[in-house]
């Protein structure tokens, strides 16, 4: 199984529909059953949440089907995952210091450098620009280049 786990501050806005949106991606690719994708937060803030309802709402209008529940990031998350993806550049800061010198380098990534479509490298928050289609936009395509880079690299 290859592993993935998207990673934003609070699990709540961008990594919870970049674990949907690649889910989507995944399955319609028929690739689902050698995948395991979650996402996390770096933050404590909103453990055991739904996510935000823009969240919900913006997966729902492109009937994307989303059931995460926050959670922080873990000591197995680090040692474990194929691929850590960031939401932003504070998101990899804050892993580097969780694993504590562990090493991360290949497996922790952003999920901006696989979008074609943005000269953007970190997703902004929608928590606080409340713009939950531009970061639904963002978020796709960046999808989209991270299974085509996941699939050349693995040879699937
Ligand atoms: P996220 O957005 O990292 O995309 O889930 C945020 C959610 C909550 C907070 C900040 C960002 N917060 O400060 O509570």
């Amino acid at each position: 199984m290859i592993s993935v786990v998207f990673v934003c501050l609070g699990n709540i806005c961008r990594s919870p529909m970049a674990e949907a949106v690649f889910k989507d991606l995944v399955e319609k690719e028929g690739l689902a059953d050698q995948f395991r994708i979650d996402s996390a937060g770096t933050s404590r803030y909103h453990i055991g949440e739904p996510a935000h309802r823009g969240t919900r709402r913006v997966l729902a209008d492109h009937g994307i089907r989303s059931d995460s529940i926050a959670r922080q990031v873990s000591a197995s998350d680090l040692a474990h995952a194929d691929y850590l993806v960031a939401m932003d550049h504070s998101n990899v800061t804050e892993m580097r210091y969780m694993a504590r010198g562990a090493e991360l380098d290949g497996r922790l990534l952003l999920l901006l450098d696989f979008a074609e479509n943005t000269r953007l490298q970190d997703v902004p928050d929608p928590y606080y620009t409340g713009n939950f289609e531009e970061v639904f936009r963002l978020v796709e395509s960046g999808c989209r280049g991270l299974l085509a880079h996941i699939r050349a690299e693995k040879g699937i």
